[in-house]
């Protein structure tokens, strides 16, 4: 007789004991990926329905994107700024075209581009708009999320995120997400910037009320207030659009970017804006080794040539109505609302039947992979590669799991 040995308990073991707890990862090891689909070390496969929260846009090691990677590995993968290196400009004026701006800052993960808006507010609030030292003040939405530095999460409102980790940076003015009037009554002549996301990711895929970020940007320009979209999980095609926010026609001050334009292989993030306002920045004020370093450029450059089709957006606005007709028909089936736009969606799973977290891992069982976020609410984000066959696939999966 064989015994069959499984591998997962182990590895699930091991990385337990050996890392900080702060992650609650779903009980599965992930070995290898392709497309739409991940295979653990037991070569069980798995649908991805979470995209690393939508930095798989184009699906795991799409191979355009997998060639320009190796090609580059065997010519220079680091320079840092100190020199400049020939994938350097060719990325900043292809991502800077595709976001119709003057310029971009290149960084690596999304909370440093957010801190870059940050800084780059704050030096044009000084020097442009002519507020004084010390003083300006940048407006934010509750239930945000931008990442987790220190500045970052003190403006968060989610306790997990920001308790414990004062004292917290001052300059920061919360209001309710989508409440218009609260932006206007908190606006003063120090205000330097709005900084929301187009759609609140973490808070559970949820779209502002029709005409606020178009509201929104006519005030900011009314007041001369900088607009920001944090595109990081909402841009880069995920809703069927380049960005989110041209659902609206608004085009911000300033795109925060990330995710996605790493192609899921390197972390690459960028701030894109006219030299109006990035041209605040002077040399030494700003910057990061690892920002713009040639292996991310290769990357980025290629990521925005897939954007340039339109393929992409394309097949998340289709699939996305598959998607999202899916889950209505769901809604009083175990299902209590549907959020989204694209091939995005935050899904509240009634809380009699179970919680997010149980929903994920029934999903789990069902060898499709999904996150909650808050409560009951699942999130459901599938690379863009995903085919129709697989979506459905997902769908009667959820269908199941509810049923129980
Ligand atoms: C809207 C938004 N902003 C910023 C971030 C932070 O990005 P990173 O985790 O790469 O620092 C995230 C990450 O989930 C995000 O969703």
């Amino acid at each position: 007789m064989t015994t069959v040995e499984f591998r997962t308990p182990e590895a699930l073991a091991e990385a337990e004991r050996w890392t900080a707890h702060n992650y609650h990862p779903l009980p599965v090891v992930v070995a290898e990926a392709e497309g739409a689909w991940v295979t653990d070390v037991d070569g069980v496969r798995y649908l991805d329905f979470l995209a690393g929260y939508s930095a798989l846009n184009f699906g795991h090691r799409h191979p355009g994107l997998i060639a320009a990677a190796h090609a580059q590995l065997d010519r220079v993968t680091l320079t840092s700024r100190a020199f400049v290196h020939d994938q350097f400009g060719a990325f900043c004026r292809g991502l800077a075209a595709l976001c119709g701006k003057d310029m971009v800052l290149p960084m690596n993960t999304g909370a440093e581009a957010v801190e870059t808006a940050i800084k780059v507010a704050r030096k044009w609030g000084y020097r442009v708009k002519g507020v004084a030292a010390e003083q300006a003040e940048i407006i934010v939405a509750a239930d945000n999320f931008h990442g987790r530095t220190t500045t970052i999460v003190s403006f968060s409102t989610d306790p997990d995120a920001r308790a414990d980790f004062g004292p917290y940076t001052p300059g920061f003015v919360v209001v309710p997400y989508g409440d218009l009037a609260a932006v206007r009554d908190a606006i003063t002549p120090n205000t330097v910037a709005v900084l929301m996301e187009p759609i609140q990711g973490e808070a559970g895929v949820l779209v502002p009320p029709a005409g606020f970020l178009a509201g929104l940007r006519e005030l900011c320009t009314e007041t001369d207030v900088l607009m920001i979209a944090d595109e990081i999980q909402s841009g880069l095609g995920r809703t069927g659009k380049t960005f989110a926010i041209e659902h609206d026609g608004v085009v911000p001050d300033m795109y925060v970017l990330g995710k996605a334009l790493g192609g899921g292989i390197v972390p690459v993030s960028a701030v894109a804006a006219d030299r109006a306002v990035l041209g605040v920045l002077r040399p030494g004020e700003h910057g990061s080794t690892f920002g713009g370093n040639p292996l991310a450029c290769a990357v980025g450059t290629e990521v925005v040539k897939l954007l340039e089709t339109g393929e992409f957006q394309e097949r998340s606005a289709r699939l996305g109505a598959r998607l999202h007709a899916g889950l209505e028909a769901l809604i009083g089936q175990g299902v209590v609302a549907v959020r989204g736009r694209g091939l995005w969606a935050g899904v509240d799973i009634d809380p009699a039947l179970m919680t997010g977290r149980q929903a994920c891992e029934r999903l789990a069982e069902r060898r499709v992979l999904a996150k909650d976020t808050h409560g009951s609410t699942i999130r459901l984000a599938p690379p863009l590669v995903v085919t129709e066959e697989d979506l459905d696939h997902a769908l009667a999966q959820l269908a199941a799991v509810l049923r129980g």
